[in-house]
């Protein structure tokens, strides 16, 4: 096979804390080819977000230190990258868009000088205005000629995001990581938002690492799943075969969780405890404290991955009952 857009390998990542350093990511491989779409999913504190950064190198360090492990992206070793490579990456194959659009985006600027400085940036030879509606078009902002003079508080939440978006593809990424795109918005905008990432993707050919909490989203947009818990991937499979067939107890929890459609929030079941903080996980399986299958040998040792079909790994001894 092709070599991959972005392989992460056995990432080790660290926060320095009060009580010394932290580990935050532990033992993370994903592989991602171009044009796929890989979701990492998790609860709060999994370690989604820092994994994500680590690929362009944004984490500052400190606090963050990476202590075991490498990044590669499109080959280029992103641990050892000089900070020319690394600007080269975050320019112009490496985008991001994250949750809250309100506040990335500079209130006091239009949207559309905002979209043009993305240009000037990485693409200085198409910065002009015909470029901006351009990319306005593209992520379905109605009456884009008009809109580029609005400033951010103008537009609804669903509008700043598809901005957001723009700005992201002003660089024309092979790869767009999406944090959570959806979070803040209501349900409604939440599909308009991922059909607009399902059809850029199939448009401009772009692989997705789209970070969510929520696996009732992933079914139609990701051709993989990546189920993170403490730091750890301890499910990963395609995403058809992830949703019908899900092994880790985790995942599974994860499942029933799903908030649908018309459910109010309160409602939804949620998974009972919380997930340990980093510098507190259990030294057997992380998830026993909660895992409602749990055997007495699971917190003696950290289970190993195991293949459940090709492309389907688990990180659970007892996932065939
Ligand atoms: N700058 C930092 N300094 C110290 N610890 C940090 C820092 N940033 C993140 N962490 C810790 O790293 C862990 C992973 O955080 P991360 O933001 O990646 O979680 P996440 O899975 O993205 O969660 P969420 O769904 O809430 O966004 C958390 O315990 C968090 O507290
Ligand atoms: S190893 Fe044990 S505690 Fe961990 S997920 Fe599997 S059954 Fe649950
Ligand atoms: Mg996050």
């Amino acid at each position: 096979m092709s070599q991959p857009l972005l392989a992460l390998r056995d990432l080790q990542l660290d926060f320095r804390t009060g009580a010394g350093w932290a580990r935050v990511v532990d033992g993370v491989s994903l592989t991602l080819h171009a044009g796929e779409t890989l979701a990492l999913v998790g609860e709060s504190g999994c370690g989604k977000s820092v994994t994500s950064l680590s690929i362009s190198r944004l984490l500052p360090m400190p606090p963050a230190r990476y202590s075991g492990g490498s990044i590669h992206v499109q080959g280029r070793d992103i641990l050892q990258a000089s900070s020319a490579e690394l600007r080269e990456i975050r320019g112009g194959v490496v985008s991001y868009v994250f949750q809250e659009p309100g506040a990335s985006l500079n209130p006091v600027f239009r949207v559309g000088n905002q979209i043009l400085e993305a240009l000037q940036l990485h693409q200085p030879q198409r910065a002009n205005t015909a470029e901006v509606i351009r990319l306005l078009k593209l992520v379905g902002i109605p009456a884009p000629e008009s809109r580029v003079r609005d400033y951010p508080h103008q537009l609804s939440g669903g509008m700043q995001q598809r901005i957001m978006i723009a700005m992201a593809l002003a660089s024309e990424p092979k790869l767009l990581v999406a944090d959570e795109p959806t979070t803040a918005l209501d349900v409604t905008i939440q599909a308009q938002i991922l059909d607009l990432l399902l059809d850029l993707k199939r448009r401009l050919g772009m692989a997705i690492l789209l970070i969510t909490h929520n696996l009732g989203i992933v079914g139609d947009l990701a051709d993989r799943v990546a189920v993170m818990y403490a730091g750890q991937v301890v499910e990963e499979a395609p995403a058809r075969e992830l949703l019908r067939n899900p092994r880790h107890p985790y995942t599974q929890a994860l499942m029933r969780s799903v908030p649908e459609l018309g459910h109010p929030a309160e409602r939804l079941r949620t998974i009972a405890g919380t997930v340990p903080a980093p510098g507190q996980w259990p030294v057997g399986c992380r998830f026993a404290p909660r895992c409602p299958v749990a055997r007495t040998d699971c917190s003696q040792h950290p289970p190993r991955v195991a293949e459940v079909t090709a492309g389907h790994t688990v990180r659970c001894p007892y996932w065939k009952s």
